[in-house]
C-alpha cells in the first residue's frame, strides 16, 4: 500500500473504567474512574476528534486497578453519552461466551446506531483467573479458545442456521434476531506473540500491540500483513502509547522522570514476574512483555516505548513514523486525561493531519 491511498490515522483513547490510572506509580494523577468523569472525558474526546474510546476488562484488583466497572456496560454508557465516538468493550472468553456476547453486542449496536465495537483479550492474569474459578489454560490454548470466539461471533453476526463445531463452542442451526445493523461490530484483539499475531491474521479486523518503536512496530507489522496475505485476509494496526505531551521537551521529560521515581518498584515487579510469567508458555517466548525493562512496566502496555514524549511537534512526527511502520490507529493513554486529551486534540491531531497531507502530497508527486 502506498502513503497516497491510505485512511488518515485513527486515534483511541484508553477509557479509565478502572482505578489508579494507567501508570503503576504514587504520582499525581488527576483522572477518575467514576461514570460521570468518564461520561464528560468521552464528549471532550469525541470533540478533540478521537474515533474510539477503549475500556478495559479486569474482574479483580492486581497491581493497581482496586476497582474495575465491567466494560461492556460502561461502554454503553460512554456510547449514550456522545453522537460520534465508537466505543471498543473488551471481553474475555471463559466468562463470557460467544451466545450472550454476541447477543449483548449485536443489541448495543442497535441501541448505538452501530458506535460499538469489541476487543477479544485472552488474559494474562493467572490470580484473576484463580480468584473466579476460571480454569487457566496454556498461552496458545487460550488463544485457540479467543480465535473460535471470534470465528462464532462473526458467525452469529452474520450467518442465519449458524452451525458451528469446536472444541471450546458449538453451534447448531443458530439465528440471531436481529442482527447487527451497519457499521457490523468491528473486532479488535491484543498481544506480541506468535500465537496472538497468527489469529489476527486469519480472524481480527484490529490488532492491538503494546508500545514500540517504529523499527520494532515494522518487524511485527509485515509479519502479520504478510501471514494475512496468505490468508487472504486483511488487518488493520493500532500501537499503543502513553503521551506526554508538553509546551517544552524538558518539562514532559520532567513528568516521565517523576512517573518513573514514583514508580511503586513492588508492584511494578510483581506486575512483571505475572505478565512474564503469562507470556512463558509462548513457545518462542515472544509475548508482549517479554522484553519489557522496570520503567517499560511502570505502565501497563510498555506505553513509554512509543516515545510520545515531547512537544506537539516532536510527538506529531512521531506519530506520522509509527504510520509509516504500519500503524492503522494510535491508542492513547494520559496522566491526566480529560485535560491531556482536549490539549492533544487542540495541538496534536491538527499537526498529524498536516504532516499526513504533506506525505500524501509527496507520494502522489513521486508515483
Ligand atoms: C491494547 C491492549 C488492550 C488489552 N486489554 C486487556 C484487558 O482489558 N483485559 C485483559 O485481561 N487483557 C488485556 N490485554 C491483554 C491481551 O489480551 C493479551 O492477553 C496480552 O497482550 C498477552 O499477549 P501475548 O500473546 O503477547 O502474550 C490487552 C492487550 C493490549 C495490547
Amino acid at each position: 500500500m502506498t502513503w497516497s491511498n491510505r485512511d488518515a490515522l485513527k486515534f483511541a483513547y484508553w477509557v479509565p473504567n478502572v482505578s489508579g490510572g494507567l501508570v503503576i506509580s504514587n504520582i499525581e494523577q488527576r483522572t477518575s474512574w467514576t461514570i460521570d468523569y468518564n461520561r464528560e472525558l468521552a464528549r471532550i474526546a469525541e470533540k478533540a476528534g478521537f474515533d474510539y474510546a477503549l475500556s478495559q476488562i479486569r474482574f479483580t484488583a492486581g497491581y493497581g486497578a482496586e476497582y474495575q466497572h465491567e466494560s461492556v456496560s460502561f461502554s454503553h454508557a460512554l456510547a449514550a453519552a456522545t453522537t460520534k465516538l465508537t466505543v471498543i468493550a473488551a471481553i474475555l472468553p471463559g466468562p463470557w461466551n460467544p451466545t450472550l456476547a454476541a447477543k449483548q453486542i449485536a443489541t448495543i449496536n442497535h441501541l448505538t446506531n452501530g458506535r460499538i465495537a469489541v476487543n477479544v483479550v485472552s488474559g494474562w492474569f493467572r490470580g484473576e483467573f484463580k480468584a473466579i474459578g476460571e480454569h487457566w489454560l496454556d498461552h496458545d490454548e487460550r488463544y485457540r479458545r479467543s480465535e473460535e470466539f471470534i470465528r462464532a461471533l462473526r458467525g452469529i453476526w452474520t450467518q442465519d442456521n449458524f452451525t458451528f463445531r469446536g472444541d471450546f463452542y458449538r453451534f447448531d442451526n443458530y439465528s440471531l434476531k436481529p442482527k447487527p445493523i451497519d457499521p457490523q461490530p468491528e473486532i479488535f484483539q491484543g498481544g506480541s506473540s506468535r500465537a496472538a499475531r497468527d489469529m489476527a491474521a486469519r480472524v481480527s479486523d484490529w490488532y492491538f500491540t503494546n508500545g514500540n518503536t517504529p523499527e520494532g512496530l515494522a518487524k511485527q507489522v509485515d509479519d502479520i500483513r504478510e501471514k494475512a496475505k496468505e490468508n487472504g485476509h486483511a488487518v488493520k494496526i493500532g500501537v499503543n502509547a502513553f503521551a506526554i505531551v508538553r509546551e517544552t521537551e524538558e518539562e514532559a521529560r520532567a513528568v516521565l522522570n517523576e512517573i518513573v521515581e514514583k514508580a511503586n518498584p513492588e508492584a511494578v515487579n510483581a506486575f512483571g514476574h505475572e505478565v512474564k510469567n503469562a507470556g512463558k508458555a509462548s513457545p518462542e517466548g515472544e509475548g508482549n512483555w517479554a522484553k519489557s525493562s522496570f520503567e517499560d512496566l511502570v505502565q501497563y502496555n510498555d506505553g513509554f516505548r512509543s516515545n510520545l514524549i515531547g512537544t506537539p511537534r516532536q510527538v506529531a512526527e512521531r506519530i506520522v513514523a509509527l504510520k509509516r511502520a504500519g500503524a492503522d490507529l494510535i491508542l492513547l493513554g494520559f496522566l491526566h486525561f480529560q485535560e491531556e486529551v482536549a490539549y492533544f486534540g487542540e495541538h496534536v491531531i491538527p499537526l498529524v493531519r498536516e504532516l499526513e497531507q504533506q506525505e500524501a502530497t509527496a507520494a502522489i508527486a513521486a508515483e
